[in-house]
């Protein structure tokens, strides 16, 4: 039987040091990433740290004294599988660690904790810039040449990263950097699952998963320009979301993401939540839309909306086309009409979204996960400024 050698000179079989690596692997992550510290973590944490290795996609481990050297990075393509060789007294042996459903689940639990810790950003959540990484990582797609896409993670490099539209989402990235200590998942794979958890911890629907990203280099990074602009009008959001092949329903279905979240003065320059429930998703943007009396917002910044009631949620000149452009209209009154309807239309969308350019296997089956806080939503804070409560039906 092959043999590695393990931290203390022991000898333990080929597949279990697999099996418990990766369970080590999510220990680690576990404790390094928790908020929460208590006497009962800290002990082993410091234990993990001193073991512990770093890597990233674009580096390999580096081996000092352990005779075990990973290869991150090394995922085959279609991202499937993630190779590690050891290194015995009978010379290099190549193995391939292949993750499941539950190892991905393990990873989804991991960012929902922290998105659980983590309540003092912004509305009180990391869920919205989560979601706003996973689209902008993905709505770069080009159908004609099959460039961009969710397939590479390219946004880590330069000029991607500096590109106007992606300003601010270093914080997701950074959000999501401690869970990368989980060597066998992809930058591309990770983003994405960290949408998915974003949009389920919100409350929204279940987005079925496949991974099969591959992180790609900074060669790959996309010109500026192949996000929306918000400045513009209805040609212009036809003329973005069809390159990524999307029609008029799919873009409004898209568009109800803007519940959640909200706009940063120092990010795009627009200011302000479009919802009362910027951490829940609700098709709350549909109705307001609708219901509300909007007018130009007077100040020194971007042209935007404000409602004239309270003057204290925002609609930017795109969402403001989906009330004034005729096809674009009745897909938003039938959204406000229907939670069901737009939930069901949202999640397909969003799976269509976050599959753009990736070369799955042709039998990549989708897999779908379950939150490990259910009680989260009970846990939901109001909107900071103005005080007003969360909105839930
Ligand atoms: C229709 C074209 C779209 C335009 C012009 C647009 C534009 C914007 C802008 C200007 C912001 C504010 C960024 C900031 O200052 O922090 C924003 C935020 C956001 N967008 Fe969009 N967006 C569009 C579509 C989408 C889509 C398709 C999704 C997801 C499916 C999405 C999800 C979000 C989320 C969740 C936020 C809030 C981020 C946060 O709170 O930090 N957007 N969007």
């Amino acid at each position: 039987m092959e043999t590695v050698e393990v931290e203390g000179g022991l000898r333990i079989p080929l597949s279990r040091y697999t099996m418990a690596s990766t369970a080590r692997q999510f220990a680690r992550v576990a404790l390094r990433t928790t908020t929460r510290r208590t006497a009962f973590v800290a002990a082993p944490r410091q234990a993990f740290r001193q073991g512990g290795r770093r890597y990233n996609s674009s580096q390999a481990g580096k081996s000092g004294s352990s005779p075990l050297v990973w290869i991150a990075g090394a995922a085959v393509a279609g991202g499937a599988g993630y190779y590690f060789y050891t290194q015995g007294a009978s010379g290099a042996a190549t193995k391939e660690f292949k993750p499941t459903q539950k190892d991905y689940q393990e990873v989804y639990n991991v960012i929902a904790n922290r998105l659980e810790e983590n309540d003092e950003y912004d509305d009180g959540s990391y869920g919205p810039v989560l979601l706003r990484l996973a689209w902008h990582a993905s709505g770069t797609y080009d159908k004609e040449t099959g460039t961009g896409g969710s397939n590479g993670a390219t946004m880590r490099f330069s000029p991607e990263s500096g590109h106007g539209a992606n300003a601010g989402l270093k914080a997701a990235r950074d959000f999501l950097e401690p869970v990368k200590e989980i060597p066998w998942i992809t930058y591309s794979d990770l983003w994405i699952l960290g949408g998915v958890c974003a949009v389920q911890e919100m409350l929204g629907p279940q987005i079925p998963y496949r991974p099969g990203r591959v992180d790609r280099d900074m060669a790959a990074c996309t010109p500026d320009g192949r996000l929306p602009d918000a400045t513009q009008g209805s040609r212009h959001l036809r003329d973005i979301f069809g390159r990524m092949g999307f029609n008029d329903q799919e873009i409004v279905a898209l568009s109800g993401a803007h519940a959640l979240g909200r706009t940063h003065k120092d990010r795009s320059g627009f200011d302000g939540p479009w919802t009362f429930s910027p951490t829940v998703l609700t098709n709350d943007f549909y109705r307001l839309l609708l219901e509300e009396k909007w007018q130009w917002r007077k100040w020194e910044g971007p042209a935007q909306y404000e409602d004239k009631k309270t003057k204290s949620l925002m609609m930017l000149p795109t969402d403001m086309v989906l009330v004034q452009d005729k096809e674009f209209r009745k897909h938003t009154e039938r959204y406000a009409k229907d939670n069901d309807a737009f939930f069901k239309d949202f999640a397909a969308v969003v799976v269509k979204l976050f599959e753009l350019g990736v070369p799955f296997p042709e039998n990549a089956e989708r897999m779908t996960f379950t939150s490990p806080t259910p009680k989260r939503a009970a846990e939901m804070k109001p909107i900071r400024r103005d005080g007003l409560s969360v909105v839930r039906r």
